[in-house]
């Protein structure tokens, strides 16, 4: 089975985008299930009820966030009865940390978590949150969003989980990495699959605002930046056919 695990959707372009786009790439990449990371859709922060809506009709199987999971308030009201996951070592209790995807008599564990360093939100463990899941959840297949911001930190996951889950796939820095493999005990990794919405942003602002930002030492509220656009996602072949990971990277000139 293929399922295409979409990075960060950044800002409502990227719904627009999808809308356009995800048949046509479903049927060249053979997709079985969609999965996407969700938490900047919204302005670049959270995900509002419109934006939600317009994402589920896609088919989508399951939405995973981060640290921006209750930017947007609206999510307080559906959370809890939608297919959108937030980190599961969030301490809180709103919300769930991970799904589960009934196809084809297969269940497949959707998992997120966040990481620790260089974050500043209050976690729990990222690594005892997962040993916990995979002891008390019953699955065919894991499949982990890990949304973090060091590399060390995704790489030492994905080798203690190799073996014990079918994928992790770092979100967060919103740059893909090109160091996908096939780990040694057959679990599919990639640091992370970078995002899609604006291509000459910085991570999807305004360079305009940011490099302001950068160069003043004043922190002011930034825009999202127009024009070009990526789409970065990776194919993750796991089941029957032999494990294999393959990164997509599409841009399309003045995309609005
Ligand atoms: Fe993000
Ligand atoms: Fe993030």
């Amino acid at each position: 089975m293929n399922i295409l695990y979409i990075g960060d959707l950044f800002g409502s372009d990227s719904v627009t985008y999808l809308e356009k786009n995800l048949n046509r790439i479903k049927q060249e990449y053979k997709i079985n299930l969609v999965c996407a990371n969700a938490e900047n859709v919204t302005q670049g922060k959270g995900l509002a009820l419109r934006h939600y809506n317009r994402l589920k009709k896609l088919g989508i199987s399951c939405f995973s966030m981060g640290n921006h999971t209750f930017s947007n308030s609206e999510i307080f009201d559906y959370i809890e009865d939608s297919n959108v996951i937030r980190p599961a070592n969030i301490p809180g209790d709103i919300g769930k940390g991970y799904f589960l995807i009934n196809y084809n008599g297969k269940k497949i564990c959707v998992i997120n978590l966040m990481g620790r360093v260089f974050v500043t939100q209050s976690l729990d463990c990222p690594f005892k949150t997962l040993d916990h899941i995979l002891e008390t959840v019953n699955a065919d297949y894991y499949i982990v969003d890990f949304h973090a911001e060091a590399t060390s930190e995704k790489i030492a996951l994905g080798l203690d989980f190799d073996g014990k889950v079918d994928a992790v796939v770092g979100t967060h820095t919103h740059v893909q990495t090109a160091d996908e493999r096939v780990l040694d005990k057959n679990t599919l990794y990639i640091t992370d699959i970078g995002m899609t919405g604006p291509l000459n942003g910085v991570i999807g602002n305004s360079k305009k605002d940011i490099i302001e930002r950068f160069r003043t030492g004043i922190y002011s509220r930034a825009g999202i930046e127009t024009g070009d656009f990526q789409f970065n996602a990776v194919v993750l072949s796991i089941g029957d056919t032999k494990p294999s990971i393959k990164r997509i990277h599409e841009v399309v000139k003045n995309f609005n």
